[in-house]
This record gives C-alpha cells, structure tokens and sequence, in this order.
C-alpha cells in the first residue's frame, strides 16, 4: 500500500532538514552512478552502521517496564530515607534478565533471573539491582569474573560447555545453596511476572535518629511463583526465545499491571556480630524464623517502553546508588559491584551516562562532574569547590552515611567461620525441607540432564561428591541417573581437547 503522503509529518535528516526522497538516492541520470553530496543517503548509511551498542557483559538479555513503588507500612523507625516514608510513591523502572546469555539468547535456558529496580527518589535515584534467588555462587568478588567466564562460552570453539560450569561449581563449594536452587524449580521461571526478586545481599539502614540496621530485600511476587519444566523451556527456546519479553510486554498493554510486595527482613545492628550465621556472606540467607519479614511496599509496572533502545538497552543500574537512609554493608562482593557497575556503564554508555533520559534523577543535580563525550547540559560557575561563590556545597558532613566499624592487618582471606557457615546446610534444608517429593525429583532430573551433555568423567565424580555433600540421598540418586543414562564412564572430554591447555 502506497504511504498516504498527505497524513504523515515530512521525513526530516537528523538537522530536521526536509528529505526529497524516502526511496530514490541521487544519481547522474537514472541509470548513474550515485553522487556524494546525497548528504541523506550517507547519513542513512552512518547511523545504521553505528546503530549497535556493545552489551552488557552478564545480563546481557532482558527487557523492562516503568511503573511505580509505593510505602504501604510505617517503616519510618528503620530508615530516614523518603522514599520509605509512610504515603511515599515514586516513579520505578525493573529490568529482569537472563545472567550468562547473549543479547538475542532464548530467554528459558536455565539461569538464574537479574531483578533490577530503580526508583526515582527525590533524594536521586535509588537502585536495587537483585535476582531472583536470595543467594549467590559465591562470596569473593575476585571470583566473580571467573565465574562469569566459566558460563559463558568456551575459547576454542565458543560453544557454552556444562564441564566448565561444573568444573567452576565443584571447586568453589560455597556455590552449592545457589545451584541447588538454580537446578530446581526456581532456576526456570515460568514468566518474570511469577518470580520473586531478592537484594539477595545485606544493606544497612539508617533511621532519623542516627540508629543502624542490616536489612534483607525481599520483593515477592503477587502472582504467585511458578515454574516451567525442564521440557518445556526446551521446547520455547526454540519456538519463542523472547517468551518472557513477549509475556511481561502484553500484560502490561492489555492492563494486567503486576506487581510485588517488598518485605524487608531486618538485623539489629549488634545481632550481626554475633549471628550464627555470617550476615553477610552471600551464599546464606537469614532464616525467617530468625528475622520474619515484615511489608513494607508495593511495586507495580504498568507502563511499557517506547524505544528499547533508550529505555532498557541504555539503563544503566548500579548498587551504589543508596539514598540518604539506606547503606552498603561489610559484604565483600557488595562492595566489589559499587565500583563495578558504574565502570562498566562508562565503557559501555559513556561517562556522560547519567544524562540518557531513563538514567537521569527526577531531582535537581547540584554535581561537580563536568565536560566528557555527550555531556548535555550545561555547566555553569564555579566549576570548584570550596568556592566563596554560591557553589553547591555539601550538607552531610557525616556520621550517617552508612558507614561501620573496621580495622585489622591486610589479608586475603575467606570471612570468619561461625557455628552454622558451612557451605552445605541451607541447601540441604532446601533440598529436604522446602522442596516436596515431586519437586526433588524434578532437581534429579534437572541435574543428571545437565551432567549427562559434555561433563567428563573426572568433573563428573566431584560433581557426585558435591551432591552427596548436600543431600546423600540426592546425591546417590543423581549418580544412579547418570550412570544409568551414560551406561557408564563418561566419555566427553570436557577441556582436555582444548589445544592450549598444556601446550
Ligand atoms: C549486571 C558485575 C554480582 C545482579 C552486571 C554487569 C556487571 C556486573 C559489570 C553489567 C552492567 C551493565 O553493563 O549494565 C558484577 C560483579 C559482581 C556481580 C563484579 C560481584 C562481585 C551480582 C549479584 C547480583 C547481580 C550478586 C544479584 C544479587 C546483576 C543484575 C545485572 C547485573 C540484575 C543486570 C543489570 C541490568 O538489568 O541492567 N553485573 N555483578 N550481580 N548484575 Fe552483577
């Protein structure tokens, strides 16, 4: 069908110069060459071949939606930040991603969920960039660019290959809280919209009254959990690969909004010092019956992205973004993404990223930042402070910034142990005493399919030894499965056909 010329705005180049042709570049005569003052068609050529970003390293996968959060309880006496205040209600963006896939991966292979939010506070935005399960592989931050590598894709011939993930697994045992649940129901879910999110590490909250608390994000979701079976996940990977994008987009068009209730698990402050379990190691959760969560508010989404491009591939989520009230915690990998995610906005959005719309506070920027690629708006006098020339200048000279107690010699070692830091338990009890019958033997199956495509004999006995450490009864069931299904030894070679390995 024609295009109706006399209803449509007059296509422009980028200057907002009108174009004479949607369809025809310029030529000497018809049949000539093309000439290089058609300015348009150049340009055409220029910003598409400059179309592409570079992704994010993990979590390159997702999509996202706007909506708002608001205070449903007085939560006031744990933290002076406004945006917990009763009655508060803010602008939020969510963005839910796969962790090891690339930006066009199926959205059902088996991973674990990225639950990132960012609430546009009056006080600058506040970040809590989570997953969907309330632990984590591990709990040193020099681990994590391994660990990332390991799931990612091989060297040699850049094919993902389950030996490297459970050679990384098997050797770094604090892994096995998050791999029981991954390889469990919870490790597909059945839509983003039926998943929990979890801060999954400790913060620290900050009350009027300069008083401190450790605080666990829970965001559970009012949909209710559910999951999708191995089979099934495998079989839309290959019918739909954006079946979660698709889903969370047309609910919100056709007005379904969800939303999930934010619970807050709270520590006092001198209960961390002694807590049978280290609060902040990242691979524990604190048991409710320790510390019930108590709500605190809802997030809903109901509002969808325009351009993706703009409002999800740009957004740009970073942990240090705590607002006055709210604090980062001892927890070592914690403190490792403050730095992280912010360096990599820069390499990957530019330095000036925090002027992209999506990423920019709804409140006035008084920062001393200047100039760099893409800065948008203007600086203005005096560019230095202290300055006697009306300069911002800053307000909180300390005391409740959340900050803690340290001191010691400089080591490279692992936390402290205390009475319940062993690497097996909690997974065990999940094993054991969350999951039912059906549920368990759908984690076998999930784990002897997985162990049964590539893994080689030698990382196959520690993978059963690591079962059995976590749940004996799982463990010799696992193995059983995988023998039964290899009809003995393995014979992948897992890395050993690398060429580089060993020379
Ligand atoms: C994304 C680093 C641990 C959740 C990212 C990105 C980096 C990164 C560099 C890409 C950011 C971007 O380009 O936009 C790290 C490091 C970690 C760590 C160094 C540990 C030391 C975690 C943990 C969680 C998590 C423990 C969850 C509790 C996420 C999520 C995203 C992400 C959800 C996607 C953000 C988005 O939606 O744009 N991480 N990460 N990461 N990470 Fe981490």
């Amino acid at each position: 069908m024609a295009s109706d010329k006399t209803s449509s705005p007059p296509t422009t180049t980028d200057a907002g110069i009108p174009v004479p042709s949607d369809e025809h570049s310029l030529t000497i005569g018809r049949d000539g060459p093309i000439v290089l003052n058609d300015h348009y068609l150049l340009e055409q050529m220029a910003n598409f071949n400059r179309e592409r970003i570079p992704e994010r390293q993990p979590h390159a996968k997702g999509s996202g939606a706007f909506g708002y959060f608001e205070v449903t309880s007085d939560v006031s006496q744990y933290t002076k930040a406004k945006v917990f205040q009763p009655g508060a209600k803010c602008d939020a963006l969510v963005r839910f991603s796969t962790v090891a896939g690339e930006r066009g991966s199926p959205d059902t292979w088996r991973d674990p969920r990225g639950f990132s939010v960012k609430i546009y506070t009056e006080e600058g935005n506040f970040d809590m960039v989570g997953n969907n399960t309330p632990v984590f592989f591990i709990r040193d931050p020099l681990k994590f660019q391994h660990f990332i590598r390991s799931q990612k894709r091989r060297a040699d011939n850049g094919l993902r290959d389950h030996d490297m993930q459970w050679d990384f697994w098997t050797l770094s045992p604090e892994s096995a809280h998050q791999v029981a649940i991954l390889m469990g129901d919870r490790g597909i879910p059945k839509t983003w919209r039926e998943m929990n999110g979890y801060s999954s590490h400790t913060y620290m909250l900050i009350n009027a009254q300069g008083q401190k608390f450790w605080v666990k994000f829970h965001w559970k979701t009012d949909q209710g959990n559910d999951f999708l079976t191995q089979d099934e996940a495998d079989r839309l990977a290959g019918a739909d690969g954006d079946y979660h994008r698709r889903d969370l987009f047309n609910a919100i068009r056709d007005g379904d909004y969800p939303s999930w209730t934010l619970q807050w698990q709270i520590m006092p402050y001198e209960d961390a010092k002694t807590y049978r379990i280290n609060p902040f190691d990242l691979t524990k959760v604190w048991p409710h019956a320790d510390y019930p969560p108590i709500e605190v508010g809802k997030l809903v989404l109901d509002r969808n992205p325009t351009d993706f491009h703009t409002e999800i591939e740009q957004a740009a989520f970073e942990p240090n973004n705590m607002v006055p009230g709210i604090g980062l915690s001892p927890d070592k990998m914690l403190l490792a993404r403050g730095f992280s995610y912010a360096d990599a906005h820069r390499a990957r959005l530019g330095v000036n990223y925090k002027h992209i719309p999506v990423n920019k506070p709804k409140c006035p920027v008084h920062s001393y930042s200047k100039d760099g690629e893409m800065r948008t708006e203007n600086v203005s006098d005096p560019v230095y402070a202290p300055n006697s020339y009306g300069g911002p200048a800053a307000q909180d000279p300390g005391g409740e910034a959340g900050l803690w107690y340290a001191d010691g010699d400089m080591v490279r070692e692992a936390y402290t142990l205390r009475e319940d830091d062993d690497d097996f338990s909690q997974a065990r009890n999940l094993i054991r005493n969350v999951m039912d019958e059906s549920a368990r033997a759908r984690l076998v199956n999930n784990v002897v399919g997985h162990l049964c495509d590539g893994v080689s004999e030698k990382v196959l006995l520690r993978a059963f030894e690591y079962w059995r450490n976590i749940d004996e009864e799982t463990g010799r069931k696992i193995e059983q499965g995988v023998r039964d299904t290899l009809g003995g030894e393995s014979k992948a070679p897992g890395l050993a056909s690398a060429k580089s390995i060993g020379g």
